[in-house]
């Protein structure tokens, strides 16, 4: 793997509209967001991907975009964002943007051209079919909120658009060149702003496979699963490389893709030397237990032996051909620490656990909004409570199947993107510090406990334990390890026992007991150091320091002889 710039460094995902409020409408803004760099900086970021501002409706929080060229001005003008963009690099810090371009709002002009002209030069601009009353739809695939992908287009009855997201979605037609130029010189006037790059979102969805056809149902609705048109499209490749080589690598921007289904022969495609990506997140945690009927028949946590399967698969896979992008946890996930740590392990020891975990195995490490205090899944109590377009679709599926409300309500506490999406937990006064008017989304009722000023200062706290891993990452005498040292698993069939070593210019041992009893571990060389511990002591029972016993929740990392 070819060195680059971004490799050692550490990044964060800003959800903005739930991040930092500077004027009290409620939304978070990107003054807001300017008046945390500081705090970002401390905690050891360099990167910083913030989801969609673009001018937007909002009808899916801004991942829908009406003027690629303009910020929304709920989240300020593109002078605040020149400054945050020119106060980040004071701090030698890197903006990405997202970068959505599979389908845009459908009040952006292009989409109101289409309507007004389908035959016109913007009605190739998007997927338009015919539609004749009582004739089957042109596919059968089921949009990723709910319902067929086949939406009648405003004010022509005789014609219909395609949207795998929600119908304020529409899809962009990446088969016409006009298109594919557009959004490359978007990327480009971007980059000139002084962009570090971009989060390249929901992008596996831009090669459909053509001529439209139905799938097997896999539903009672008779509709079917995206995923599967996806296995059979080819040719994602000739639009991903033409776009590296048109708007990204004339600015060696960086890249990370959101990539769920590459398989292990495109890696190298993907995220290779010259690969269309620099990057691409490690979504096996994320896949493992959902169901195809939904989220009321998948997995709510992983027990500790389902998350190492997960993370040491993906780390066979990748090996050295290029660097993925490690998460626990993004704006459509529930929150980590109630996903990966089984609730009656929930504690600070194994939150910190999670932490260091996730966070130094091989790759880039992502830390998403709150995540570095160890925020919760909310509670929910009743459906008004829920503002995801997605989550609202999975309550009706859950009821459809015959789900109690009770039952769907816990469904939604599990899953539902609003988990991540609550405002950011800055102290405990009112709103939890995000705003000083009405929250757009309730602020989750634990902020009185869990919030950045009561542990900013407390060396024990998930916070301080998150920085002291980003500055592990980074020093010198241990970077070249954690950064490019291979990750070897370690006693992987020992049950509730997580480890791995990193080796390279030294020998790092991770080891983590994700339980409640203690675990004794021989260790595969006498230790030197500990270089990290998130409880008070280590007790080595052997004189050589070949032999640890865990206490329970215990997370250690070891440099070895
Ligand atoms: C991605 C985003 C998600 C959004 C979807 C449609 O998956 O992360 O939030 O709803 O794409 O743009």
């Amino acid at each position: 793997m070819k060195k680059q710039w971004w490799h050692d460094k550490v990044a964060y995902q800003i959800y903005p509209k739930s991040f930092c409020d500077s004027n009290g409408d409620g939304i978070g803004d990107i003054p807001g967001i300017i008046s945390k760099l500081d705090y970002l900086k401390e905690l050891g970021v360099d990167i910083v991907w913030i989801s969609p501002m673009y001018k937007s409706p909002l009808a899916d929080q801004g991942y829908d975009i009406s003027d690629y060229y303009s910020i929304d001005p709920r989240f300020g003008t593109m002078e605040d964002m020149e400054r945050l963009i020119m106060e980040a690099k004071r701090r030698d810090m890197y903006i990405l943007m997202d970068l959505v371009v599979n389908h845009c709002s459908d009040e952006h002009e292009w989409f109101q051209k289409a309507v007004q002209d389908p035959d016109g030069k913007y009605g190739n601009f998007f997927y338009i079919r015919d539609r004749k009353e009582g004739e089957p739809l042109p596919c059968n695939w089921r949009s990723y909120f709910g319902g067929p992908v086949w939406e009648p287009l405003p004010g022509h009855p005789d014609k219909q658009y395609l949207h795998v997201f929600h119908k304020k979605q529409p899809d962009l037609n990446w088969e016409n060149p006009e298109v594919r130029e557009e959004v490359y010189k978007n990327i480009r006037w971007w980059m000139e702003k002084g962009l570090g790059g971009f989060r390249i979102d929901a992008i596996i969805n831009i090669k459909k496979k053509l001529p439209f056809s139905d799938y097997p149902a896999d539903r009672d609705d008779g509709l079917s699963y995206i995923g599967n048109m996806l296995e059979e499209a080819q040719g994602i490749g000739d639009f991903l490389g033409e776009m590296q080589e048109k708007a990204f690598r004339p600015y060696q921007a960086f890249t990370v893709g959101e990539v769920f289904n590459a398989k292990e022969e495109e890696i190298k495609n993907f995220i290779g030397d010259d690969g269309y990506f620099s990057s691409m997140f490690d979504f096996a945690g994320t896949c493992y237990g959902k169901s195809g009927k939904g989220w009321y028949d998948s997995r709510k946590y992983l027990t500790p032996d389902e998350y190492k399967s997960c993370i040491f698969q993906t780390q066979r896979k990748i090996g050295d051909m290029g660097m993925i992008s490690n998460i626990i946890e993004n704006h459509d996930e529930p929150r980590g620490v109630c996903h990966y740590i089984r609730p009656e392990d929930l504690c600070e020891a194994s939150k910190k656990l999670l932490a260091g975990v996730y966070f130094l195995l091989k790759g880039l490490p992502f830390i998403y909004q709150g995540q570095e205090i160890g925020m919760e899944n909310m509670k929910f109590t009743s459906r008004d409570e829920i503002d995801d377009i997605s989550t609202l679709d999975e309550y009706q599926v859950a009821l459809d199947a015959g789900k109690s409300e009770e039952e769907a309500l816990e469904m939604a506490s599990a899953f539902s993107r609003d988990n991540a999406r609550t405002p950011m937990q800055w102290d405990a006064g009112e709103n939890a510090g995000f705003t000083t008017g009405t929250p757009w989304l309730h602020v989750n009722p634990n902020y009185t406990s869990i919030n950045v000023a009561a542990q900013k200062d407390d060396e024990d706290s998930v916070l301080s334990f998150y920085k002291k891993l980003a500055r592990l990452r980074k020093n010198p005498v241990y970077k070249d390890t954690l950064v490019y040292g291979e990750c070897i698993p370690y006693l992987e069939e020992e049950e509730n026992l997580i480890a791995y070593e990193r080796a390279g210019e030294k020998r790092l041992l991770i080891l983590a007991n994700l339980q409640k009893d203690s675990k004794t571990v021989a260790l595969p060389a006498p230790a030197e150091e500990v270089l990290l511990n998130n409880l008070k002591i280590v007790n080595f029972t052997d004189e050589t320091r070949q032999e640890i016993a865990l206490a329970p929740y215990q997370f250690v990392v070891v440099e070895i002889l």
